[in-house]
């Protein structure tokens, strides 16, 4: 039996939440598992009370879990930043998730604002390295509140974790190999007998060091991988191409902070932020994984009940396909296919009405029919 932790979070994380677990609980019966929920209630009224975003004793919990999902953190009463580094961050780097996974991949009867692209343009994979570069916290101020203030922060990269990620992006193209060639490939890199694309995005021609580093890294481990075919966008020019020609990209691998923004922008082309899942992995099962929307807690539109849900239930799917469970995975993203090509179970979010209940309830429904 697997144990699965659930933190709700902040804001639109519990309503999204919400949901997630009812398809997970049709689901689990339509695929004959059984599963213990753990529920944490981590998030800004727990660290308002307490002043601790993440005790430790919870910590280990999470660490006995086979895998975790997230709705999301950060709240208006609380400062930028507590509980996103406190919790979201603290859970990434002491769980050596050291993958961010975040598929971009436009569903049919889902509106891109992309004119003239469909769902057979829009369907790549971001590998976000996780636990390096800016968001490690490495900096400081030094005087702090004068005119002369001085902030540094810091991007660190090491060979090993630049290396690591590399390696799991051409992993990822080889599995998608066997789903078929990809067809941004030209005819001429067929011909050279090339099945797959990883494409590295990064600004070597400022970041001289870090992205030295990853530039070198990429064409060594390049090389275990005969069949990939190897590109290189910097950010600004894959942000362009992104909007321009999304179907040239297969799998892009990225460092944690180009990661982060550029895969916002796969968001909308996906259909926007109710639809982009994620996943944090630990690929060595060392400790457990953690699965959320890629969307954060969104105080604009908390407790009124009319948040897209669907982010929440493509991560789970993502989950159990960690769980090495890739029927239920499958059964979740079917269903929510069906419910993505019908009009009136649209949020606002979409341009609809719907509600998050029903758009969870119209998943359950699609998964049961
Ligand atoms: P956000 O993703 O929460 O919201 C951006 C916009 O997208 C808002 O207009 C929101 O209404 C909309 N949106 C997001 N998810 C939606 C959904 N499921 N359905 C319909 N509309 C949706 O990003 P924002 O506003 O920058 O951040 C809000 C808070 O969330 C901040 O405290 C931020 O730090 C935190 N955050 C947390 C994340 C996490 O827990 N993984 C990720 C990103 C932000
Ligand atoms: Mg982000």
């Amino acid at each position: 039996m697997f144990k699965i932790a659930v933190i709700p979070g902040d804001g639109i994380g519990p309503e999204v939440i919400a949901e997630a677990l009812g398809v997970l609980e049709t689901v689990s019966r339509l695929e004959r598992f059984t599963y213990a929920l753990e529920t944490h209630d981590l998030g800004a009224q727990r660290y308002l009370a307490t002043g601790n975003p993440l005790p430790d004793g919870v910590l280990s919990q999470l660490r006995n879990s086979d895998a975790i999902l997230l709705g999301a953190v950060g709240h208006p009463a609380v400062a930028p930043g507590i509980l996103e580094r406190g919790i979201l961050l603290r859970l990434r780097f002491d769980f050596q998730q050291y993958i961010n996974l975040r598929p971009v991949r436009l569903y049919p009867g889902v509106e891109t604002p992309i004119r003239g692209k469909g769902p057979e343009s829009i369907d790549f994979l971001v590998v976000r390295e996780n636990n390096e570069d800016l968001y490690v916290g490495a900096g400081g101020f030094a005087h702090r509140g004068t005119p002369q203030e001085v902030a540094i922060q810091t991007s660190i990269n090491t060979r090993a974790g630049v290396e690591r990620c590399l390696r799991f992006a051409f992993d990822q193209a080889r599995r998608r190999a066997a789903e078929g060639p990809f067809r941004g490939l030209s005819e001429a890199d067929r011909q050279e007998g090339f099945v797959r694309k990883v494409t590295l995005v990064a600004k070597t021609n400022v970041l001289t060091f870090a992205h030295d580093l990853w530039m070198r890294a990429f064409t060594e481990i390049s090389r275990d991988y005969p069949e990939i075919k190897c590109d290189y966008q910097h950010v600004d020019a894959c942000c362009m191409r992104m909007v321009v020609s999304p179907e040239t990209f297969d799998v892009i691998v990225t460092t944690n902070m180009f990661g982060d923004i550029i895969t916002d922008l796969g968001a909308v082309l996906q259909g926007g932020m109710g639809l982009a899942a994620s996943g944090n992995l630990n690929p060595e099962r060392t400790a457990p994984s953690m699965f959320e929307p890629v969307h954060g807690s969104a105080p604009d539109i908390a407790g009124q009940g009319i948040a897209n849900p669907l982010a929440a239930i493509l991560s789970t799917a993502m989950l159990l396909e960690h769980l090495e469970m890739p029927a239920a995975a499958g059964r979740i993203r079917e269903a929510v296919s069906r419910v993505l090509q019908e009009p009136r179970f649209k949020t606002p979010d979409r341009g609809g009405t719907a509600t998050t209940a029903e758009v969870g309830c119209a998943v359950r429904a699609a998964l049961e029919s």
